[in-house]
């Protein structure tokens, strides 16, 4: 394996420290940079800064290694590095378009160090088009720089990042310079190389969560992972991507609301529905809705640039209002038993955005939380990794349990609205001994409806 490259990982998210770890592990010289200076030092101490099953090891041997090297000096990082793998975030803005300061920012501090023969590799998500302007911008911050541009979108999930990285579905590498994209690939090809000797299913926690069967391909030969693009496709891919299995979701969600009406059970037809394998299983899961820091920002992106494009995508803001609706349905199966006052208590199990993250950017769980405390329930909430971070945007009425006893305790109504393993093994014998009511929602369709009903509970599902 040629591993006489070295690498600059900018920006330290999901994305980059993932990455950073698995390239230092699999033997390349990575630098990790970052502007944020108690990430560095966390890092640097050999562990992550959020919950990401096992990439706390990976950290720590990378560090051990001293193949990983944390630092907020591009111009430590930079001169040395063959290639930089942009991976900074790009939030939303209030109008729905990405905010792409952290890009340019990174893509100019980057060109002022850079040496000749550098290969920019833009992992973040960014609107179709921005490319261009990349490289456009990182010519007039240094116009005597060779360089090249290659889009190398990211799909590794939050919950399962370390194995999708390890075990890449597909790589999409898009670029006018077709030499560069093969020294992409090949990186890519030398870690997947790395993966063969590593037992994945210690990583394998929430991988394929969303599917009804493994559909992580690890057994197939690598090169046909590959799609090689042109730079404007490879951005395309990523954002449509995301707006499709959004979109899913919010399908099942709205035959959900019919199924209910009809007296059919969601589960049974998504199971029907995704048998036929044009259509596919995964993301046919219905429930409270889809959140986190990838869907809600895509999908609004995508609107706002077919927008500048003279575009209405009105199939994709029914998606989100479909979307938005959730929390009022659950809502409503919470209401459809108790009066919303002081003396119903609503146990909320779960408010990180799905399981196996600490991650609770726009949570489902944590608006449905405040929806019901608004309305005058009492609620408490816990869960097992996101506590801390989901009282920054948490209502202060909301009381948060380490402990799930103490969280269920005296209530009228428990709601399942982050799906963590905790949850679904629980003994639910025992809650209900512990609960004052005997309301069970079951926000993500993931319980035994039968055997719940069986011991005493009243079950309220998302179309079941
Ligand atoms: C998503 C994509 O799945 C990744 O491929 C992509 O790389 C990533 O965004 C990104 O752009 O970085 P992620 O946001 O980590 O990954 O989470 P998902 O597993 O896609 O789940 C998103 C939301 O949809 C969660 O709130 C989940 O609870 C919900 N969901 C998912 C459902 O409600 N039903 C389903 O059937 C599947």
């Amino acid at each position: 394996m040629n591993k006489d490259l070295t690498v600059s990982i900018v920006g330290n998210g999901y994305v980059g420290l993932t990455t950073a770890a698995v390239l230092s592990n699999v033997g390349y010289k990575v630098y990790t940079v970052d502007i944020d200076k108690s990430k560095i030092e966390t890092i640097k101490s050999g562990k992550s800064y959020f919950f990401e099953t096992g990439l706390d090891n990976f950290v720590k041997k990378g560090i051990n290694s001293g193949n990983l090297i944390p630092t907020l000096s591009y111009k430590e990082a930079i001169p040395k590095s063959d290639v930089i793998f942009s991976c900074v975030g790009t939030p939303d803005k209030d109008d729905g378009s990405s905010n792409l300061e952290f890009i340019f920012a990174a893509a100019k501090e980057s060109a002022k160090y850079a040496k000749d023969g550098l290969i920019y590799v833009q992992k973040s998500t960014v609107p179709v088009g921005t490319g261009r302007n990349v490289i456009e911008a990182i010519q007039e911050e240094n116009p005597n720089l060779r360089f090249s541009y290659v889009s190398n979108p990211e799909f590794l999930s939050e919950g399962s990042a370390l194995f999708d990285t390890l075990n890449m579905d597909r790589i999409v590498v898009g670029s006018d310079d077709k030499e560069s994209v093969e020294i992409v690939v090949k990186i890519f090809r030398n870690a997947n190389k790395f993966a063969q000797d590593i037992d994945l299913d210690r990583y394998k926690d929430y991988a394929g969560f969303y599917s009804s069967k493994e559909t992580k391909s690890s057994k197939t030969d690598f090169e046909d992972r590959i799609v090689r693009t042109g730079l404007e496709s490879a951005e395309l891919v990523k954002v449509s991507a995301n707006a499709f299995l959004a979109l899913k979701i919010s399908f099942a969600n709205s035959i959900a609301k019919l199924a209910d009406k009809v007296g059919a059970d969601i589960t049974e037809v998504m199971n029907g529905v995704g048998a036929d394998h044009r259509i596919g299983r995964s993301f046919l899961y219905a429930g409270l809705g889809w959140g986190g820091g990838c869907f809600p920002k895509d999908v609004s992106g995508l609107i706002a640039i077919a927008k500048e494009h003279g575009l209405d995508m009105p199939i994709m803001t029914s998606a989100i209002d479909e979307n938005s609706s959730m929390i009022n349905f659950v809502t409503s199966k919470v209401k459809k038993h108790t009066t919303p006052n002081k003396n119903n208590t609503v146990a909320i199990l779960g408010l990180s955005f799905k399981p196996g993250t600490s991650d609770i950017r726009r949570s489902q769980s944590i608006k449905l939380a405040n929806k019901l405390v608004s309305m005058g329930y009492s609620v408490q909430a816990c869960d097992p990794k996101a506590r801390k971070e989901a009282k920054k945007t948490l209502d202060d009425r909301v009381i948060v349990f380490k402990s799930l006893e103490e969280c269920v305790k005296g209530v009228s109504v428990v709601v399942l609205a982050t799906e963590w393993k905790e949850f679904l093994r629980l003994d639910w014998k025992v809650v209900k001994d512990l609960m004052e009511g005997n309301v069970l929602v079951d926000g993500r369709n993931r319980l035994d409806k039968e055997k719940l009903e069986n011991m005493g509970f009243r079950y309220e599902g998302v179309g079941r």
